[in-house]
């Protein structure tokens, strides 16, 4: 009996102590999900966002491999080859274009319908949560879901509605600076049939004219991009707390903190210590930045770091 009681003592200090903290995991239908898009050849989907309250707007959605995407809405295109993403504004019949170069997930992230297909393009479903809760079933669309409450790196929250027969979303909930709103998958096609990639060849329309993306965009970021970054990851130990002297709410608090070195992303502490390459690694307790943001704070510092 003794024996029993100290074994479970030291398993349960040697596992807290050695092990790296399996602080949560995702509900397995969450998990389910994610591992089901990252192994997909494809995903086809069209989909309904209501921004609430609000009118409804339909989209049709295709991810494909290497990069690809596909996001059409009554508003606007936007389309990647993998290569170039272009951005066409229906309205006024004018597009942009940029190298896609890493931003897939960030851009994934920062459309509202294509936020919950983010697993696609990131393996590492863990990356993409710093919370997710089972709360219960609900029918969504007719369909048996189970609900997950989920927060991200970034602060968003949400819901997402997973069906219980295919694993796959039947729809989400998200809150995202202080806008709500609710997206109902219609038709979602996994795999299958490899896509064309006649899918995401862009053909300007008839008249549309090209314009330059903000210079921001095309070249380097700048501090208005970072700085939401370290504001819904970072606060509220590198605010008011200012957690080891290092206080990331204004421009020039970052400098005068001395963890970037402007024109040096490798050996900026701020970069090594979101890579865990110095310990603690960043965002302390919580899961670390997608890569694709991580990549963007180091291309702000590569560039100089300028405001
Ligand atoms: C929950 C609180 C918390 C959050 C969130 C957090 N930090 Fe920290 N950070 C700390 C603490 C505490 C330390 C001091 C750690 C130590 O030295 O043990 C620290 C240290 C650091 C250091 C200095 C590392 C070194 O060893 O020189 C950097 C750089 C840093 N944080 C950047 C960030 C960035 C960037 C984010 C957001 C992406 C972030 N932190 C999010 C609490 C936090």
């Amino acid at each position: 009996m003794r024996t029993v009681v100290l074994l479970t003592v030291f398993s349960t200090v040697a596992a807290s102590a050695w092990l790296a903290p399996p602080a949560w995991q995702l509900p397995n239908s969450l998990k389910g999900y994610c591992d089901t898009l990252a192994a997909a050849k494809a995903v086809q989907v069209h989909v309904t966002v209501q921004e609430v309250p609000g009118a409804t707007e339909e989209l049709s959605i295709v991810l494909a491999r290497e990069g690809k995407y596909f996001v059409d809405s009554p508003s606007h295109l936007t389309l990647s080859d993998g290569k170039t993403v272009t951005f066409l504004d229906k309205k006024a019949n004018t597009y942009t274009q940029r190298p896609v170069g890493e931003t897939v997930l960030a851009d994934l992230n920062s459309e509202v319908s294509t936020w919950v297909l983010m697993p696609f393009f990131e393996k590492e479903s863990a990356k993409l949560f710093t919370s997710g809760t089972k709360k219960g079933s609900r029918k969504v669309a007719g369909t048996d879901s189970d609900e997950v409450a989920v927060v991200t790196p970034e602060g968003d929250q949400g819901s997402i509605y997973i069906a219980k027969a295919s694993g796959i979303a039947t729809g989400f909930q998200l809150t995202r600076e202080g806008k709500s709103y609710v997206v109902l998958f219609k038709e979602a096609k996994l795999d299958g049939e490899d896509v064309a990639d006649s899918q995401f060849a862009f053909v300007a329309p008839e008249g549309a004219t090209k314009e330059a993306e903000a210079t921001e965009e095309m070249g380097a970021p700048g501090w208005a991009t970072v700085s939401p970054i370290f504001k819904k990851s970072c606060m509220p130990c590198h605010g008011e707390q200012k957690a080891d002297g290092i206080d990331l709410r204004t421009y020039s608090s970052t400098l005068a903190s001395k963890s970037v070195v402007p024109g040096n992303a490798a050996s900026s502490r701020l970069v090594k210590s979101l890579r865990g390459t110095i310990q603690p690694r960043m965002p302390q307790g919580r899961p670390p930045l997608p890569e694709a943001t991580i990549k963007v704070v180091e291309k702000w510092i590569s560039a100089g770091a300028k405001q």
